[in-house]
């Protein structure tokens, strides 16, 4: 009985600052490509994991990339647009959608993770969705997606992405349950530094709070189990990155473009000051650890979390592909009459 991670070489495409590469690591994996086009990204990719990623992927030709059991992506939805009617493959022609297609096409990984923003359901009306859903069919992959909150899997942040978890027909694994949320309280005062030398303060006349917010004075459910962002305040007129939340709640979602004082990390009222967040708390909050080496830049550093992927979701999801089990060692690209697939669990009665 084998898993698919089993000794996984993967390839990381879009790659950021390498959130899958953390997740795919941690169960074995061994990435054995990454294309990433941000010269900056691919600096701090290259200073964490010592490999320097190969740069814009619609360049690169499918031949050039090594064999892989694995493809990851976290494609950027902005680049995607579909035109004309529906035609499946050939609608994704000129979109980086196309780029991974041909590369699953030609090295035909076992899996594919893809992850992508959570107005991606409604992108195009949905049509965007279907025409990756049958392409990905069509090429023949089982595809199961669903939107989950990071702030569900451990994470103090709300960040609704939507993944998807597509097997190879021919290894016969032909359903996947998405992990369940965590049944656990976290709040973003867990990945506060004591002292964060670079955490913008927010020090003006026009600070409104319309909720006195913490645990000890405000006991009720809500506290208790929070677990979602609570606005306490704002500042000018309150729009986006001027809004102020408790840190006995959950961060926002860390974004990789947006203004206001508050920018890409919101602000949070923290021992009796308004701030941001600094670039060592996003990181936590996307699950990256504390040797993670990070942009001297705090911009780039900033837009490189706002970008990156929630790795602690990625690792319930692949906590739950670990467990499925193949009847055979499945052979690179060998079609194989592969049938039975079986739960660990219910291996193991
Ligand atoms: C949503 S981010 C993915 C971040 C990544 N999952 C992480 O954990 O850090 C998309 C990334 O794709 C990169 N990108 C966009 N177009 C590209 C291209 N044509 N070739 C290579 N990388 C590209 C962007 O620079 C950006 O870093």
């Amino acid at each position: 009985m084998n898993s698919v991670l089993e000794n996984a070489r993967y390839i990381d495409l879009f790659a950021g600052i390498g959130g899958f590469h953390q997740a795919m690591n941690s169960f074995g994996g061994k990435c054995v490509f990454v294309s990433e086009w941000d010269k900056h990204a691919s600096e701090v990719y290259f200073l964490n994991y010592g490999i320097r990623p190969a740069g814009d992927i619609t360049q690169i030709l499918e031949t050039d990339i090594p064999e892989h059991d694995v493809l990851c992506a976290g494609f950027p939805c902005q680049a995607f647009s579909v035109s004309g009617k529906q035609k499946g493959f050939e609608d994704t022609r000129g979109t980086l959608f196309f780029d991974i297609v041909r590369i699953a096409k030609h090295h035909r990984p076992k899996l594919m993770l893809l992850e992508n923003v959570r107005n991606f359901t409604r992108h195009n009306e949905g049509k965007t969705l279907k025409v990756v859903l049958t392409t990905l069919k069509e090429i023949g992959y089982n595809v199961y997606f669903k939107v989950l909150n990071a702030s569900d899997y451990g994470l103090p942040q709300n960040r609704e992405r939507i993944y998807f978890v597509c097997f190879r027909k021919d290894i016969g694994i032909d359903y996947f349950d998405f992990p369940q949320p965590a049944i656990k309280a976290t709040s973003l005062h867990d990945v506060l530094e004591n002292n964060p030398v670079k955490a913008k303060i927010v020090d003006r006349p026009d600070i409104v709070f319309t909720r006195n917010y913490s645990p000890d004075k405000d006991f009720n459910d809500e506290v208790l189990f929070p677990n979602r962002p609570i606005q306490i305040g704002y500042v000018n007129k309150g729009g986006q990155g001027e809004r102020i939340y408790s840190p006995f709640g959950h961060a926002i979602t860390l974004s990789a473009y947006g203004g206001g004082v508050g920018s890409k990390t919101g602000l949070y009222l923290v021992n009796g000051i308004v701030r941001k967040l600094s670039t060592r708390e996003c990181a936590r909050l996307q699950g990256f650890p504390d040797n993670f080496i990070i942009d001297i830049s705090d911009s780039q550093a900033y837009k490189q979390f706002g970008n990156s992927v929630a790795i602690s979701v990625l690792k319930s999801i692949l906590n739950e592909v670990s467990k499925i089990k193949t009847q055979k060692i499945v052979l690179d690209n060998k079609p194989i009459n592969l049938s039975k697939v079986t739960k660990i669990a219910e291996l193991r009665h």
